[in-house]
């Protein structure tokens, strides 16, 4: 059978299958048109070893000599075996290809391995996207008389020898997205999330790439897993050299078993390869979520709109006339959508009652959210409203109700002897799997978006479950199936409606739950400066247009922290920009500074939500320097940021990285500006570099190898540039 060469974006993928099932000998560079003969990569077979040479294959399988993490673990059981056509219990299977399919006028494959012996079929999809991300998925179908259980299906891409660095991302609740970097060595390396949702510390990006990579330098082999509920992802390096990257689910004992005929798919791995460090794989992801037709600006036909989420302004206390008014502030300094968050439905008074009641309460409501919303969309904004679906109080009267709707590990309602999980911030989980429950949760979302001026809603979701249960039986698989059925429907029946997905901030961030919603709450945490941090490696992968980021009160709620306004309006000008902040409780001369900052994110959300993002790699460990550079490279918006005490004493000159070192700039300062307070707040200095005050101009080759000295910023500070063609 021939190879398949799948090319784009600078990327190749290479099948062969001369083996008797698929291998992808080839995932990096692009190798250009012309390919040898691939006899020539047939390995050398040493002592002590099989006698012929182990496959690597697309399913990594023991009965082609792989030693390491086979992509398939299941079996018959011996009670199974009763009923099924096929002897023994199908442990070790050995699928061979059975057809091979060219997709996609070349940029995809669909490839069938069976044994038929086993009773076991896998259909794989592979799709090299435009931009240069591979996506791979994977059906098994049990073709067996009986029924198989199945452990693990995982979607496998292979290592090149010299990807001997790992990065990964972990993170907890208010700290999500923090890099942590090893040596690859032999052995697998792990990360499980057992979270019941993707989790605060699930890694969003795994990343192997040459020594010392870089944002931009350097080979880089990266995956994102796409699935909201339990995972494992692995880097998988053998004694005998090879090494793969793969990410399964993580299935319970028992949780699927497939009868004669059925399937099971896994969900996407998102795999990017870039020869120009991280940045080039970022470039592939954006590429990717931009092309989507349901994308957020290519949906709506407009840009995003300024926020302001009532959280941290008001919290629990839900009151018609101080919410007009924040909604008369927030709209005459130029916010778009007003967003009511927890605290308006039934008993919702403080975090210990409600949920599950999704009806606007009446003593707190008592003519509905009809007031409000009319004001707000008199004021010329969007109403949005929060809403957590999958959960439930005990105390209310849908649990009340309906004890058998919760979901845990007994077969019986809590109300009939079943043992219940543990609480998380005094609630517990709908189950989803059961169909009246489902159908409960969507009617009454259903009713509120049909009743309502409802633009946008806020889906929260704010605890762990590690002991998700249906009927008795492990049901985060179907239960995170049955979440994404729900947002499906609700957006068909509600196509104008856009839902950003929050859990406690970014414990459910993932392209699985992003292929139905339209943004991210990345984090609780509004303080700035953590911000700066939590938001570079969530824009690793998510285009700053699917990222909130609010500015928040001038005293962080969640760290203490104390921050000037120029630097919060930075940190946010790099996502979905927002207030969630009393803004009742700013002075004149912050409101007039928030003023600004809105008309200046206006101004330039345009090219924040389409361009290119840059990263530079500098010495100094506590200065950042990132930016968005337009495609056509006629402008980039650049952020300094002194995340800390810097150890020399200025931070010297800093290239500006990304722009046409053919073209000429001039580069200006556009936060803070003078009128928002002294610069002296911002600045620690005698005198400032002279080009500050003026400007600077020179040519994008200048600007990136001789860069431009930076003022001494205080810590925890930051200037934003402008970078414009002039020539
Ligand atoms: C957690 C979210 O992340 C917050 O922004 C807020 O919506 C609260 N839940 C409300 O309970």
């Amino acid at each position: 059978m021939d190879p398949l060469h799948l090319r784009s974006a600078g990327t190749s993928v290479l099948l062969a299958f001369d083996s008797g099932e698929a291998e992808i000998v080839h995932w990096g560079a692009d190798l250009g048109a012309s390919i040898p003969d691939l006899g020539l990569l047939s390995p050398p077979i040493p002592h002590s070893s099989y006698d012929v040479p182990a496959v690597g294959g697309l399913l990594p399988q023991a009965s082609s000599g792989w030693l390491g993490r086979p992509a398939l673990r299941g079996h018959r059981t011996a009670a199974d075996q009763a009923q099924s056509s096929v002897p023994g219990f199908a442990f070790s299977p050995a699928l061979r290809v059975v057809s091979v399919e060219a997709t996609l006028d070349g940029r995809g494959a669909r490839i069938v391995q069976a044994d038929a012996d086993a009773g076991l079929s896998v259909a794989s999809e592979l799709v090299l996207h435009e931009g240069g991300l591979l996506e791979i998925a994977h059906e098994l179908t049990n073709t067996g008389a009986g029924p198989y259980q199945l452990d693990e299906l995982a979607a496998v891409v292979p290592l090149l020898g010299d990807a001997t660095e790992l990065l990964d991302l972990t993170g907890r609740w208010c700290r999500e997205n923090h890099p942590q970097r090893q040596a690859v060595r032999q052995g697998t390396w792990v990360r499980s999330g057992r979270h019941g949702r993707t989790g605060h510390d699930s890694s969003l990006l795994v990343a192997a790439g040459t020594a010392g990579f870089s944002n931009r330098t350097g080979r880089v082999w990266a995956v994102h897993f796409g699935w909201s509920g339990n995972h494992e992802q692995y880097l998988d390096s053998l004694a005998d050299g090879r090494r793969t990257l793969g990410a399964a689910e993580l299935l319970g004992s028992g949780e699927v078993v497939l009868g004669p005929g059925e399937s099971y798919r896994t969900p996407v791995l998102y795999a990017a390869y870039s020869g120009r460090g991280l940045d080039g794989v970022t470039d592939a992801f954006y590429r990717w979520f931009r092309a989507r037709p349901h994308h957020v600006d290519t949906v709506s036909g407009r840009e995003r709109p300024v926020v302001l989420n009532t959280w941290e302004a008001v919290y629990f206390d839900h009151r018609l006339e101080p919410l007009e008014e924040l909604a008369a502030l927030a709209a005459d300094l130029g916010v778009e959508r007003f967003v009511l968050d927890d605290g308006w439905f039934r008993g919702r008074r403080d975090d210990h009652a409600g949920l599950g009641d999704w009806y606007v309460d009446e003593t707190v409501w008592p003519d509905g959210l009809t007031p409000l919303i009319d004001k707000v969309t008199a004021l010329g904004m969007e109403f949005g409203l929060w809403v957590e679906p999958e959960m439930v109080n005990l105390d209310s009267d849908v649990a009340r109700t309906h004890p058998e709707w919760i979901a845990g590990p007994s077969a019986s309602s809590h109300k009939d002897g079943g043992r219940l999980p543990l609480e998380w911030r005094h609630q517990q989980v709908i189950d989803l799997v059961n169909p009246d429950a489902w159908q409960y949760v969507y009617s009454r979302l259903d009713a509120l978006l049909t009743e309502n001026n409802i633009a946008y809603l806020k889906w929260d979701q704010n605890r762990d479950l590690a002991e998700y249960g249906h009927a008795g039986r492990p049901s985060v698989h179907e239960q995170t199936l049955a979440f994404y059925r729900l947002l499906d429907a609700l957006r068909a029946a509600h196509p104008g409606v856009e839902i950003e997905s929050c859990a406690s901030g970014g414990a459910r961030v993932d392209l699985g739950v992003l292929q139905r919603t339209d943004r991210v709450w990345a984090s609780d945490c509004n303080d700035a400066l953590e911000r700066q941090t939590i938001q570079r490696w969530t824009e690793a992968v998510l285009p700053p247009e699917l990222v909130g980021a609010h500015i928040g009160p001038t005293h962080s709620h969640t760290t203490g922290r104390v921050h000037d306004l120029s630097f919060r309006a930075i940190t946010a000008l790099f996502g979905h920009f927002g207030l969630e902040w009393d803004i009742r409780q700013a002075t004149p001369a912050e409101r007039e500074t928030l003023r600004r900052a809105i008309a200046l994110y206006k101004r330039h959300r345009g090219l924040i939500h389409s361009g290119e993002r840059v990263v530079a790699d500098l010495g100094e460990p506590k200065l950042a320097l990132q930016g968005v550079v337009a495609h056509d490279r006629g402008e980039g918006l650049f952020a300094a940021v002194a995340l800390g005490t810097l150890a020399a004493e200025a931070p010297g000159r800093v290239g500006l990285p990304g722009l046409d070192p053919e073209r000429e700039y001039r580069v200006e300062v556009l936060l803070p500006t003078p009128a928002d307070g002294d610069w002296s707040d911002t600045f620690a200095d005698v005198s400032r570099p002279g080009w500050l005050a003026a400007g600077a101009t020179a040519s994008g080759r200048f600007l990136a190898e001789v860069g431009l000295p930076l003022p001494i910023l205080r810590p925890e500070h930051a200037i934003l540039l402008h970078a414009t063609t002039v020539r």
